[in-house]
């Protein structure tokens, strides 16, 4: 039988998941010595894949993938035509829209502009709250777009808030709390049900106490 497949966040995510496959039994040498390789063993029965977050939902919703491991902020931002089966209690961060700190961003009437890495997230905020704003989609360092003047304020991930401390923005509203969340193809689900259940049962047991702690994200 082939090995399982599995998509991992590079980055931020990897380290967690890691630790956590080891915590479960999985012999993870091979990605404590990666090197530039992309496609790692774990034992005989688990690949792990390291790709960009959203990339992540492409190959799993693909199939070329069988399991994945992304923030829920990816999964909002991008859709979700796959399983999600688990909160994995890491990578816990929250999306929330932020500001100059002092400025009013609510009064006024003119529409507002916002810059995001999350456009869809960001618009579906606006329409919950009956705003009409114009968004601009900025790749990375949101925390520019108002510093330079681009936009009133932005909707971005807020981890320590140390970001926007040193360059003098606050949080205005909190919009959710996101953690990781670990996805699975739906076809694969189907077709590998008994090894996917078991890797997720062990994963869920190791999680539990975390998510406890933190609360459900
Ligand atoms: C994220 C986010 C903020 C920062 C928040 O960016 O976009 O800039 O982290 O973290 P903090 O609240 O702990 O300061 P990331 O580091 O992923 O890089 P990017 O902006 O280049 O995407």
């Amino acid at each position: 039988m082939k090995p399982l497949r599995m998509a991992l966040t590079k980055g931020r995510l990897e380290k967690d998941t890691v630790a956590l496959l080891e915590r479960i039994g999985c012999d993870c040498q091979a990605v404590h010595n990666k090197g530039r390789r992309l496609i790692l063993p774990v034992g005989d029965s688990l690949e792990l894949v390291l790709a960009k977050a959203a990339d992540v939902i492409t190959y799993v919703e693909h199939g070329v993938c069988d399991l994945g491991v992304v923030g829920k902020d990816t999964i909002m931002e991008n859709g979700s035509s796959f399983y999600e089966v688990l909160d994995l209690g890491f990578g816990r961060c929250r999306f929330a829209l932020a500001a100059p700190a002092g400025a009013d961003f609510w009064s006024g009437y003119s529409a507002r502009t916002i810059a995001t890495k999350y456009p869809n997230v960001a618009r579906s905020y606006f329409e919950s709250k009956g705003m009409d704003v114009r968004i601009i989609k900025i790749e990375g360092s949101v925390e520019l777009a108002p510093l330079l003047g681009l936009s009133d304020a932005i909707v971005d991930i807020v981890e320590t808030g140390t970001t926007l401390k040193e360059n003098g923005l606050a949080v205005i509203s909190e919009i959710c709390p996101i953690s990781a969340r670990l996805i699975v193809n739906t076809a694969s689900l189907k077709l590998r049900k008994r090894e996917i259940e078991a890797l997720v049962e062990q994963m869920e047991r190791e999680t539990a106490g975390k998510r406890e702690a933190g609360g459900n994200a």
